[in-house]
């Protein structure tokens, strides 16, 4: 008998063929299908000397996987996902296990588990994040689906998975769709973040006057602080990056009009279906939407008056900014992980923040520095609804608060928006307070559409005839 591999990839594409090489570092033969006879010797060429099968047969890449087979799908979200399916659907056995590592929408993750768990397939949904780098090196991976399809992918998820303190960033999640829930929260943040981090450098640009050389270094600096993630370190080497096209650096020369796949808008919308509010995330799905009207923003541009821009000091301007970068992306991740506990229940997930936020500490885009005490305070409390709660965060917003309302001040002043940071100073505010005026909302409720309201000092609920003008009843 030829060659049994012990697991299948099919999609080789970027994201396919480099785990498929990470797979093989760590010792595991793989077996790699793709339509395009392209990818597939893309693949062969990288693989020699590897005990790498490739090949555009599907009959020929079935045969070659031991039994039950494992087969990770690194294909496009969406129908492709659904097309694979159904031609590998007649010539898998019961037992077989589909692992689909793409951005899916969870919904589509539950659809999928249950059609092929009534075919006795087993079936999981695996965020994987780290792009291509992360594939290749070791990624961070969030696993869902039945504990004991897990467990047969444990050893080769482990080995591939990036490391903190030796500790692997991959753990089951939970039953069905909890690892691509949890993947797309992760890119939720990931686009708050990155919005706060577009925000600031557009403030310290043009309240500042820092050039490219001064973004850099600030960004440089503050990732060696408590700011140090992945995405301050590559926003740090994007200003200095030279254009081959032209004598700018290449930062200068790209349209600010921001693409996106959809997971952000995903979070949001997930979020208002739960009623959980998350309005960095929704802010920066919103704002990378307005980026893209470039035409009706120049045309606006020039019917409206600059605003002035006042230099102000630099040094306390990059001082406050940090201040109010850290504030901001403490409540980036507090809506997040907000939202992770909102679903946590609401699907049944049984969710280990801890465990989430542990996972994201390497081989992430959103990995950070800030997610050991995230770790932490879930460790000591794990039902905590809001890390806004915890005392450890509380004492880091308190201290950065100040800093965060001069920098709105001075973005109204000039001009500048900065909408996601406004949000979360927003958020904070709304958060810590025992009151907000919903007491007038309920009124007017009332009031138009006998909708009742509830008293702070009765049980029950109330209508009130408020005026002779409407009779509602
Ligand atoms: C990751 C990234 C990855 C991808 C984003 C890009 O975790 O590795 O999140 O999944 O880069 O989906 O998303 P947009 O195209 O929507 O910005």
């Amino acid at each position: 008998m030829d060659e049994q591999y012990d697991y299948g990839v099919i999609g080789l594409g970027t994201m396919g063929r480099n785990l498929i090489l990470n797979m093989s570092d760590c010792g595991f033969s793989v077996a790699g299908f793709d339509q395009d006879e392209a990818k597939v010797s893309a693949l062969r060429e990288a693989s020699e000397g590897r005990s790498i099968f490739c090949t555009t047969r599907l009959d020929k890449f079935l045969s070659a996987l031991a039994s039950p087979r494992a087969i990770l799908l690194l294909v496009p979200a969406g129908k492709t996902v659904d097309t694979v399916i159904r031609e590998l659907l007649p010539e898998l056995q019961p037992g077989d296990l589909l692992a689909d590592c793409g951005n899916s929408h969870f919904s589509d993750t539950d659809r999928r588990f249950s059609e092929l768990s009534s075919k006795g397939i087993r079936f999981m949904g695996i965020g994987v994040s780290g792009g291509a780098s992360g594939a290749r090196y070791g990624p961070s991976i969030m696993p869902g689906g039945a504990r004991e399809d897990y467990l047969r992918l444990a050893l080769v998820l482990e080995a591939i998975a990036a490391k903190v303190g030796g500790i692997p960033c991959v753990g089951w999640l939970g039953p069905r769709s909890a690892g691509h829930y949890v993947k797309m929260v992760h890119n939720g943040i990931e686009y708050g973040l990155m919005q706060l981090i577009a925000e600031t450098y557009h403030l310290l640009r043009e309240a500042g006057g820092l050039n490219n050389d001064d973004l850099h270094e600030t960004f440089a600096g503050w990732n060696q602080g408590r700011l140090r993630s992945f995405l301050i370190g590559i926003t740090a080497n994007i200003f200095l990056q030279p254009d081959e096209l032209s004598d700018n650096r290449l930062i200068d020369m790209i349209r600010g009009s921001a693409r996106q796949k959809g997971t952000g808008m995903w979070t949001s919308q997930n979020a208002f279906d739960m009623h959980v509010p998350i309005p960095v995330i929704d802010m920066a799905v919103t704002q990378r939407d307005m980026s893209a009207r470039e035409k009706e923003r120049s045309a606006a541009s020039s019917l409206y008056r600059a605003s002035a821009n006042e230099p102000g000091d630099r040094k306390s301007l990059t001082l406050i900014a940090e201040e109010a970068l850290y504030f901001a992306t403490i409540i980036a991740y507090a809506q997040g992980m907000s939202l992770l506990h909102s679903a946590s229940e609401s699907y049944g997930y049984e969710l280990n923040f801890s465990e989430v936020a542990g996972l994201w500490r390497g081989g992430c885009i959103i990995r950070a520095a800030l997610l050991e005490d995230i770790r932490t305070a879930y460790a000591q409390n794990p039902s905590l609804p809001n890390l806004l709660l915890d005392g450890t965060f509380a004492e880091k917003l308190e201290a950065a608060q100040e800093s965060t309302r001069h920098i709105v001040k001075l973005a109204v002043d000039n001009g500048i928006p900065i909408p996601a940071m406004m949000a979360c100073l927003s958020y904070f505010d709304s958060y810590r307070r025992d009151w907000l005026p919903a007491n007038l909302i309920q009124a007017q409720r009332d009031y138009f559409g006998a909708h009742t309201y509830e008293r702070i000092d009765r049980e029950g609920t109330f209508h009130t005839k408020w005026s002779d003008e409407f009779k509602a009843d």
